[in-house]
């Protein structure tokens, strides 16, 4: 097929033309917004990820222009690929709606309520998901599964109870480092993740299993408890790095770097993986070039507290005194860093 052949497809009603092979949910991504299916386990950086999850459930109206029909089933966006003249339904559909529910309960009937300890409340995706589609109340009378923490390594920890069988960690580990050591044990109710006659991950990219994981379940052993995310500062930061990009976001609390992750998109996913040492190791302001502060969502918790006022109040805009100072006080701020 010709390189610039493009399928046209509709998502809520709303037009993009793109590449053969596509799939919806990537096809959804590029119109952004609302209309983008949340995605739990696929992530655009791993190879093979997907289809586990079932979050980013879509309905297919129209499957395509040579053949109309709708599918029967609602389909998993991130591992469907569109077709020319494909029709689907997110947001606008209540089948979708009422089915995503069910997956986001499903979801949480062994995942403990533990956000206020949880290290990734504020960044977690299956709370803002929960938030969103979660029921007040369970219906699950049975006893939940829980699991004893497990320090793998001296830098990461794993909450199994917290897991969601996602296997991103899975796929970070065989597409990012030489030796996996961990891996989903087990099937159905008695999968879980877990290494190999308990060694330890340690490798020079495995901090990276922390930042794709969706919810608390691998958690950043030097972070832990020291602080809410959304009463840190996040900044960009890069430094010269002889094993990956360096380009990183530091989390401030005052003038201490609590951790360092990789950047991550407007999708959660990081843009670079990083490696443990600029993860780790390099904790003290003068080991990076500081970029500036991190561009945060308004409608993101971590934005609370946010230094940045890039909108004025309406009172600030038709005072020339104050909008000022309010400059001032920004620029105080950046020096600080
Ligand atoms: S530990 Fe996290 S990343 Fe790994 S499978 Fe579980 S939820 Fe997914
Ligand atoms: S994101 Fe599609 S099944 Fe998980």
């Amino acid at each position: 097929m010709a390189e610039d052949v493009k399928f046209k497809v509709s998502i809520d009603g709303i037009p993009v033309e793109v590449a053969p092979g596509t799939t919806i949910l990537n096809a959804a991504r590029r119109i952004g917004g609302d209309i983008v299916p949340p995605a739990m386990c696929y992530y655009s950086k791993l190879q093979g990820s997907g289809g586990k999850c079932r979050t980013c459930l879509v309905k297919v109206t129209k499957g395509s222009e040579k053949d109309p029909r709708p599918m029967p089933k609602l389909v998993a966006s991130c591992r469907t690929t569109v077709m020319d003249g494909m029709e689907v339904q997110n947001i606008t559909s209540p089948e979708v709606i009422e089915a995503r529910k069910g997956v986001v309960e499903m979801l949480l009937i062994n995942h403990p309520l533990d956000c206020p300890i949880c290290d990734q409340a504020g960044e977690c995706h299956l709370q803002d998901l929960g938030y969103e589609h979660g029921l007040a109340d369970t219906r699950y009378e049975f006893e939940r599964r829980t699991f004893d923490r497990i320090d793998i390594g001296d830098k990461v920890q794993l909450h199994m109870t917290r897991c969601i069988l996602c296997y991103r960690c899975v796929f970070v580990a065989d597409q990012l480092t030489t030796k996996r050591v961990h891996g989903v044990l087990g099937r159905g109710d008695a999968a879980e993740i877990s290494t190999y006659i308990e060694k330890a991950i340690d490798n020079e990219f495995s901090g990276n299993v922390i930042d794709v994981c969706p919810v608390g379940a691998l958690t950043d052993k030097t972070f832990r408890f020291k602080n809410r995310v959304w009463f840190t500062k996040p900044v960009e930061a890069h430094r010269d790095c002889p094993s990956c990009s360096g380009k990183v976001t530091l989390w401030y609390k005052g003038d201490e770097v609590l951790r360092v992750t990789a950047r991550k998109d407007e999708y959660g996913e990081v843009e670079d993986f990083i490696c443990n040492t600029c993860r780790f190791d390099k904790k003290a302001t003068s080991d990076w070039v500081i970029e500036g502060p991190r561009q945060v969502k308004r409608t993101s918790v971590i934005s609370l507290n946010h230094y940045e006022n890039p909108n004025p109040p309406a009172v600030i805009k038709k005072n020339l005194a104050l909008q000022e100072a309010n400059k001032e006080q920004f620029e105080r701020m950046k020096q600080l860093l």
